[in-house]
C-alpha cells in the first residue's frame, strides 16, 4: 500500500519518476467530530488534527515534497527559520534523506518540545538575538549565495504539499466542508489549503469551495491590521510572526472564498485549547487552538447563523489542529494545578480520590 502525501496524491503534485521519494508516511490525519463544539456552535464541526503527523505537525506534508525536490535538485544540505515545528520536521526529513539540515531560530522563542525535536535529529541550530521575522531574512539572504536549499513556506513545494490536507477532508467529508477554520503566522498554510481546494474543484472532486476563516493572535496580527508588527508577542509563540512571508495568499484565501481573517486574544487562545482538552479529549499546542478560539468568537456575535449556505446542506465546519500538544509542555503545566503529593499508602490516596464508594 502506498503511504505518505507524494504516493498518495502523486497526480496533483510536481513529481516525476526521477523524483526520490522522502517520507515518513505522513498524513492521512483523523478528521474527528467534535460533539461538544457542535452542540456549542449548532453546526456539525469536526477536528483535522494535524498534531497526529510524524514529528507532531502540519509541517510534514510539505517538508516531504521539499526535501525530496531538495534532494532530486542535487542539494546536500537544506535551511529554514523557524518558530520551532519546521525545524523539527527539517531535521527529521534531512535524516531520511541524509543530508544536513540547519534551522536558525529566535532565542529563548520556541517550545521546549520543538527545540529537543531539532536537537536529537541533529540539525545544527543557531539560535539568534531576533525574532522568527529577522531569521527568515537571513535564511533567504543565504540562500541567494550558498548553496542551502530554502524550505520555509516561500519554497512553493511546502505550499504543494500542505495543500493535501484539503484533499484529505474532501475525501472524508465527501464534499468540501462550508467553513474552515486555520490558524495563521506565515500564512502558508492557509495559502495551501485554498489551492488545493481550487484545485478539487477544477478536477470535479467538490462543488463548492469552503468560507476560509484564519486567525491570528491580537499581538501578532499584521493582516487582521493591514501593517507589519515590529515586535510581535504572543504566547502562542508558533504563530508569533509580524511579517508574514504569504501574506497575499492568505488575503487571496480569504477574499476569494468570502472569509475571513481575524484576531484572537491569548486569553482566548488559552481558554480554547483547555476546552479541547477536557471537552473534546484532544491535545493541541495553543497556536493550533487559535482556530477553535476563532470560531468560538465568531459564533457569539451569531456569524455562523447569519451566513448560511444553501438549505439542502447541512453546514460543516473543520477546524486545523495544526500541531501537538505534547510541543509545548511549558504550557500544560502552567495551565493546571499541580499534582498532590500525599503518602504512599491507600487511605492517602483515597482520601483524595473525591469520588463516592460503591455498593
Ligand atoms: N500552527 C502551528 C503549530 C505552527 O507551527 C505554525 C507555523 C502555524 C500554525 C501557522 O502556519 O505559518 O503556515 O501560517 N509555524 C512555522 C514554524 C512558522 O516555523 O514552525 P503558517
Amino acid at each position: 500500500m502506498s503511504s505518505g502525501v507524494i504516493n498518495r496524491y502523486k497526480d496533483f503534485l510536481p513529481v516525476s519518476e526521477k523524483t526520490p521519494i522522502i517520507t515518513l508516511n505522513e498524513g492521512d490525519t483523523p478528521l474527528i467530530p467534535a460533539p461538544y463544539l457542535s452542540r456549542f456552535i449548532g453546526i456539525d464541526v469536526f477536528l483535522k488534527y494535524e498534531g497526529l503527523n510524524p514529528t507532531g505537525s502540519f509541517k510534514d506534508r510539505g517538508m516531504t515534497l521539499a526535501v525530496s525536490k531538495a534532494v532530486e535538485d542535487g542539494y546536500k544540505a537544506v535551511i529554514c527559520a523557524s518558530t520551532g515545528n519546521t525545524s523539527a520536521s527539517a531535521a527529521a526529513y534531512a535524516v531520511r534523506a541524509k543530508i544536513k539540515s540547519v534551522v536558525v531560530i529566535p532565542e529563548g522563542a520556541i517550545a521546549l518540545g520543538k527545540l529537543a525535536q531539532a536537537l536529537i535529529h541533529n540539525a545544527q541550530v543557531i539560535a539568534i538575538k531576533g525574532n522568527f521575522d529577522a531569521a527568515l531574512n537571513i535564511v533567504k539572504e543565504i540562500t541567494k549565495k550558498y548553496p542551502l536549499a530554502l524550505v520555509n513556506s516561500l519554497n512553493p513545494y511546502r505550499i504543494e504539499g500542505q495543500k493535501t490536507a484539503a484533499f484529505e477532508i474532501c475525501d472524508a467529508l465527501g464534499r468540501a466542508p462550508t467553513y474552515q477554520a486555520i490558524p495563521v503566522g506565515n500564512a502558508g498554510n492557509i495559502t495551501a489549503y485554498w489551492k488545493g481546494y481550487k484545485e478539487y474543484k477544477a478536477k470535479g472532486r467538490i462543488k463548492d469551495l469552503p468560507r476560509m476563516l484564519g486567525f491570528q493572535a491580537e499581538g501578532a496580527a499584521p493582516i487582521v491590521k493591514g501593517y507589519p508588527i515590529k515586535g510581535p508577542e504572543t504566547i502562542a509563540t508558533a504563530i508569533r510572526i509580524g511579517n508574514p512571508a504569504s501574506w497575499k495568499g492568505a488575503e487571496q484565501a480569504r477574499d476569494e472564498s468570502g472569509g475571513l481573517i481575524e484576531s484572537v486574544s491569548d486569553e482566548q487562545i488559552l481558554a480554547a485549547y483547555k476546552l479541547l482538552a477536557e471537552k473534546e479529549g484532544v491535545f493541541v499546542e495553543p497556536a493550533s487552538a487559535a482556530s477553535v478560539a476563532g470560531v468560538i468568537k465568531l459564533s457569539k456575535r451569531g456569524y455562523f447563523t447569519r451566513n448560511p449556505q444553501p438549505a439542502t446542506r447541512n453546514p460543516q465546519l473543520v477546524c486545523i489542529l495544526t500541531g501537538h500538544g505534547l510541543k509545548d509542555p511549558d504550557r500544560a503545566i502552567q495551565s493546571i494545578e499541580k499534582p498532590k503529593v500525599v503518602k504512599a499508602n491507600v487511605e492517602a490516596v483515597i482520601r483524595e480520590i473525591k469520588v463516592a464508594r460503591s455498593g
